[in-house]
């Protein structure tokens, strides 16, 4: 019985009882070297392009709730919303500022990437599709819902990336640069924070079951292929990767991403291994509250330099 009325569009509020704390952060990028992961060109460009993929993706996650914040009439959910909104903007802004502050000082080229991000989520996927698509009406909700969907199964992903990056030590052990290793772990542990928001609004709208399976493959195919079609747009920049022209459609990138896994997952999460994790997803009693442990989360927030220096700057 509880099974069947989670698989239908029951429609539900905010499924956690604690409040999602915005926090404001101040990054140093004076000292990071390209190579933020010693002797790791390769790890460390693909960490990197993460900086060129998610602020587009996140502000794009404000604008469509802020716009259907009206829609909410569970109080509890609309302040799990707004805070989500707030620390969503927050993590844009400290990963633009990793892209103009870090890579663009270092001579990276960093537009053709965000160009690419700005038409996917200001364009293809405005509440005009493509900006001048008008959507008639009675689809309007539809379209709403299909993009909530989206952004919920994008958000099961960060909360994966997010433990893996939380609980990783391999890249400490490494001698990684701090300002880097916090940026992850800070924006990781906020992704496990605020896990339940996107799913529990999502299901709150009217948000089915079924569409989560060709939702998660096309996000998943995304997701991945944007990744790793940014992260060798940056490499190819690098005289180090020049014999090996790195590109989306050539197998060297894929081989050396599986063979580095392979060698230690610690290093770079294994490519099948993240499909697998969107199993997790499609099951019908998923529930993102036990996808994570909160109080690891507030552990790491409540030490990140980021957080504190930014506290330091306000007082
Ligand atoms: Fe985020
Ligand atoms: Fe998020």
């Amino acid at each position: 019985m509880k099974l069947l009325s989670r698989i239908k569009n029951s429609k539900i509020g905010s499924s956690i009882q604690y409040s999602i704390k915005p926090r404001k952060v101040k990054f140093e990028w004076k000292d990071t070297p390209i190579d933020w992961i010693p002797n790791q060109p390769f790890i460390s460009y693909f960490i990197n392009e993460i900086n060129m993929i998610l602020p587009a993706g996140e502000f794009w996650f404000c604008r469509l709730y802020n716009k259907v914040l009206p829609q909410i009439t569970d109080e509890k959910l609309k302040e799990d919303v707004r805070a989500f909104i707030r620390q969503e903007a927050m993590h844009a802004q400290a990963h633009n500022s990793a892209n103009k502050e870090y890579l663009t000082i270092r001579n990276i080229d960093v537009e053709r990437n965000l160009k690419l991000m700005d038409l996917l989520f200001t364009k293809v996927l405005a509440d005009k599709p493509l900006t001048f698509i008008p959507v008639p009406g009675p689809l309007e909700h539809q379209w709403d819902l299909f993009r909530l969907g989206i952004i919920a199964t994008v958000e099961h992903m960060t909360c994966v990336l997010g433990k893996y990056v939380l609980y990783n030590k391999k890249w400490e052990e490494l001698g990684a640069d701090a300002n880097m290793l916090d940026l992850v772990k800070w924006h990781g542990a906020e992704e496990i924070e605020h896990r339940t928001v996107a799913f529990d609004l999502y299901r709150h709208l009217g948000g089915g079951y079924i569409s989560r399976y060709y939702q998660s493959l096309l996000v998943i195919a995304a997701v991945i292929g944007l990744w790793v079609d940014g992260a060798a747009h940056i490499m190819r920049q690098d005289p180090r990767f020049a014999d090996k022209k790195p590109a989306l459609y050539k197998p060297w990138i894929w081989r050396e991403w599986v063979r580095i896994a392979q060698t230690d997952n610690r290093l770079m999460p294994h490519p099948l291994w993240l499909v697998s994790q969107q199993l997790g997803y499609l099951m019908p009693w998923y529930d993102p509250v036990h996808e994570a442990k909160t109080e690891d989360a507030i552990a790491y927030l409540d030490k990140s330099p980021a957080a504190k220096r930014a506290l330091l700057k306000v007082a």
